[in-house]
């Protein structure tokens, strides 16, 4: 455990020593106090370790082939260093062998001046020949059939929760006994998966089926919850804590009468009214299971507060106006952009992710807490998965993996060709060209519900 405090602090002031050199020269003091300071952090350790590697894996760092885990404090600094090297291809660095603050001053001038260069990785390692004490290594993709199983788990876990989620609403309407357990089981196992494969299983939540909105919504919440825990630097068990009442927040809409809930058209004043008492109904159902469990209370909480909104201008009206639950923040998040994209939810036409997000920025600090709204957009990115986008080269396509690295510049599924014809190939919009262009950039998003899109076809 200590060493992985050590590696956690050697990073963080790895970061902070980059971020700093960026602004001042590599002569001023606060750079050459830096240098020092990581130098030395890297000998304590390398006294008894020997070696320190640092890999970038996807969105995690590993140290010496362990997975870091870092609290919020260190989040943006982990993230800028995760940027950084992903600017440059570099997916390892290796230190051993005892440094000298010479040695760290080179290797930083080399990672500055890799990233003005068309080949960063290639300047890289040429600045660094002949030391021995630092090396860095190409960053590694994730293997395409590693993660197309990986995809088939995925899938696996989230229509298990889907069909979990059926039925625990019907078993609530006919007051039958809720297995919690197994809901507990269900969403651990999306926990740990979210951890490992975050990208995907945001994929998933951006496929609506209509039919089931309501199921499926309960599992895209909790999805997009966890998600944003996660970001939060949460622990894992408070991530299951969260997941858990993030499926169980509108549990309350047993009691609304189905014609209501599944009603096409707009609703009038009086069912609205009964609408709105859904979070009250959540409480009730909670917390008079048959099967009474303490996460149930914290559930509750965030069943009672999810359309409360941050300035206490939702529902329910509440007198006292007490701080609202770190959960209930998160999910009001979740709810609503999950909602304003799907389209069986009071009759709305489901609205393209980029639009959903454009309207939470403006209840921003109203009907939303801001700075987790930062971390959502962070998440989920400029071009959230399942974007239509239009493309410099008139090419048209879906977005289906965001790259936290260059926000503007995802995966894209192209779904037709410059000439309208119908293809399927995956591109990559950090992909330049011989002269070090971009090969394709993103013009503008488009409405994928007025072009007829099975945007399952492509996520899956
Ligand atoms: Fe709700
Ligand atoms: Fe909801």
């Amino acid at each position: 455990m200590e060493e992985l405090r050590k590696i956690i602090e050697i990073i963080s002031n790895l970061a902070i020593l980059i971020r700093t050199s960026q602004v001042h020269d590599i002569k001023n003091v606060a750079v050459v106090n830096l240098i020092e300071k990581v130098t030395g952090l890297i000998n304590n350790f390398l006294k008894d370790e020997k070696i320190l590697q640092i890999d970038l894996v996807g969105e995690f760092f590993y140290a010496n082939d362990t997975r870091l885990k870092y609290s919020i404090e260190h989040l943006l600094n982990f993230d800028f260093l995760s940027r950084e090297l992903k600017k440059r291809n570099i997916g390892t660095v290796i230190f051993k062998n005892m440094l000298g603050t010479e040695d760290t001053k080179t290797f930083l001038k080399a990672f500055l001046s890799a990233g003005f260069s068309k080949d960063p990785l290639k300047t890289m390692l040429d600045s660094l020949k002949g030391m021995t004490s630092i090396t860095v290594d190409r960053l590694k993709r994730v293997k395409e059939d590693e993660a197309l199983d990986m995809r088939k788990v995925v899938k696996k876990t989230y229509f298990n929760a889907v069909s979990f989620s059926k039925g625990l609403m019907n078993k609530i309407k006919t007051k039958e006994a809720v297995n919690i357990k197994k809901a507990k089981r269900i969403v651990e196992s999306m926990v740990d998966l979210i951890l490992e494969e975050e990208q995907l299983f945001l994929g998933m939540t951006a496929i609506k089926d209509y039919d089931e909105y309501t199921y499926h919504h309960s599992v895209n919440v909790s999805v997009l919850s966890i998600a944003l825990g996660q970001r939060l630097g949460l622990s894992k068990k408070a991530l299951n804590e969260l997941g858990l009442a993030a499926l169980f927040h509108d549990m309350g809409k047993v009691e609304v009468p189905i014609e209501i809930l599944n009603k096409p058209t707009a609703f009038t004043e009086d069912e609205w009214l009964i609408m709105r008492k859904h979070p009250q109904w959540g409480v009730k159902a909670l917390l008079t299971l048959k099967t009474p469990d303490p996460v149930l209370v914290r559930s509750s909480i965030v069943a009672f507060e999810h359309h409360l909104h941050y300035n206490y201008s939702g529902y329910p009206k509440v007198r006292v106006r007490h701080e609202q639950d770190l959960y209930s923040r998160i999910v009001t998040i979740a709810d609503q952009y999950d909602a304003m994209t799907s389209s069986r939810v009071y009759s709305r036409v489901p609205l393209p992710p980029d639009k959903a997000l454009s309207i939470l920025i403006d209840r921003s600090g109203t009907q939303v807490d801001p700075l987790l709204l930062k971390f959502f957009i962070n998440m989920v990115g400029v071009y959230p998965i399942g974007s239509m986008v239009l493309l410099n080269t008139n090419e048209l396509g879906i977005v289906y993996q965001s790259n936290p690295a260059f926000p503007d510049r995802p995966r894209i599924r192209i779904i037709m060709d410059s000439s309208g014809r119908r293809t399927d190939t995956t591109v990559d919009l950090t992909e330049r060209d011989a002269e070090g262009r971009f090969i394709r950039s993103i013009v503008k998003t488009l409405d994928y519900t007025k072009y007829k899109i099975n945007l399952a076809e492509y996520l899956m």
